[in-house]
């Protein structure tokens, strides 16, 4: 009788300082380690946004809200082609300058006694200027907020000084992933939901695969375990810092129902196993980092609540936006290719549902866990040696944080 080689055996022994002994679940509900970590995490941290393609043209801006932050900021393409970001907040008394989510503008005009700034932030218009006392225009433009992009990613920094730039925040894990195809997502789509779950659990879904041939044993059991993967190990595990990369296993030898067979053989763009990995694909070293033939998508977590999946030929990204201890703000984001004909549509809107159908099974664990935790029922957590993912989240946080 032979043995087949599990994926990935032994992800844990590869990174000691992590531990294998249980963990704490006071992190996961506990309302004072969650307003530390909004203070030492959150505030002092670069922060994803939208995409350089969200505003492609010269006055076009997107207001995102960063609920944690409870900051609302603008992010403008000026005509000089630079992407900056302002605070959504005018200078008289406050209001929010910007009620649109997007659009384009040359100049924007406070609706509430129309003070006007242009798109590099400068306050330019003041009517009945000569009532105000003494008013120095020069120094009342919106308060710009610090910006970086990465491979088309808009981040902001919350702090007028970052510590890093993003490049170095970034370090190995966005060295790696560099030159990755990210700017043939043009098209998207976005879900939303409130979730009433600790925003770490929320994250904890997605970077594992051991609950693939259970949870999911009606959707992608078939494409990510299956019966030469059973247990649903993950074929490789990187820490890069405070960021890492779960590589997930595909099934090379999986055959898709009619409906299903037709859509892969038209997608250009995300399926859950996405898969059709080459071996032989010019995607940057960080992408399959093991280089197994067996290899659907990589599950990377920027730290501290961006999730960018990718594949070859596609990817989406998840955000987590923490409300209080356990209630989260949960956001879906995929980014097509722009369809060329009318079967790569079916392909993509197939994928799309795929994909929302799997997280809503993903999601249908979560409340039940953060109730656990809120109950005090559950006081310790033991990761498996392919939850290594969590186990390094609840490091990075709780060496920040401190240990509760
Ligand atoms: S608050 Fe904006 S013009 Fe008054
Ligand atoms: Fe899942």
């Amino acid at each position: 009788m032979t043995h087949r080689a599990m994926p990935g055996r032994n992800l844990t022994d590869k990174y000691p300082e992590l531990g294998k002994g249980p963990v704490s679940t006071v992190p996961y509900y506990d309302q004072a380690f969650f307003e530390k970590e909004v203070e030492i995490i959150f505030k002092k941290t670069w922060l994803w946004t939208i995409r350089e393609s969200e505003i492609p043209n010269p006055g076009d801006y997107f207001v995102k809200e960063l609920p944690t932050l409870k900051r609302s900021v603008i992010i403008i393409r000026g005509k000089d082609q630079q992407i900056r970001a302002f605070d959504n907040v005018c200078s008289h008394r406050g209001a929010k300058v910007v009620v649109a989510e997007q659009g384009c503008a040359q100049r924007f005009i406070c609706p509430f006694h129309a003070w006007s700034y242009n798109t590099e932030g400068v306050l330019v218009g003041v009517p009945d200027a000569a009532g105000y006392f003494d008013l120095d225009q020069g120094k009342l433009g919106l308060h710009a907020v610090p910006c970086e992009t990465w491979e088309g990613f808009i981040f902001i920094h919350p702090q007028d000084q970052p510590a890093q730039s993003l490049k170095e925040f970034l370090g190995g894990w966005g060295a790696a992933m560099s030159g990755y195809p990210f700017a043939k997502g043009t098209d998207r789509y976005h879900f939303q939901a409130i979730l009433n779950v600790n925003w770490k659990v929320a994250i904890d879904a997605f970077p594992e695969t051991l609950h693939v041939p259970f949870l999911h044993k009606d959707s992608v059991r078939p494409t990510l375990a299956g019966p030469r993967n059973p247990f649903g190990h993950l074929v490789d595990f990187v820490a890069y810092g405070p960021h890492r990369t779960a590589s997930v296993w595909g099934d090379k030898e999986y055959v898709a129902p009619p409906v299903q067979g037709l859509a892969y053989a038209h997608a250009s763009g995300p399926t859950i196993v996405g898969g059709r990995f080459s071996g032989q694909s010019n995607l940057p070293p960080g992408v399959n980092p093991a280089k197994s033939p067996n290899w659907s998508v990589d599950v990377n977590v920027v730290f501290p609540n961006f999730l960018v999946v990718v594949s070859e030929g596609m990817f989406f990204v998840h955000q987590m936006w923490p409300l209080s201890a356990n209630q989260t703000q949960y956001n879906l984001k995929g980014y097509y290719p722009a369809a060329l004909n009318g079967a790569q549509r079916f392909a993509q809107e197939y994928a799309m549902i795929e994909l929302r159908n799997t997280i809503l099974e993903d999601i249908s664990t979560m409340e039940g866990i953060q109730s656990s935790f809120d109950a005090g029922v559950i006081k310790e957590l033991h990761f498996h040696d392919h939850e290594v993912a969590l186990r390094h989240q609840h490091q990075v946080v709780t060496g920040l944080v401190g240990s509760p």
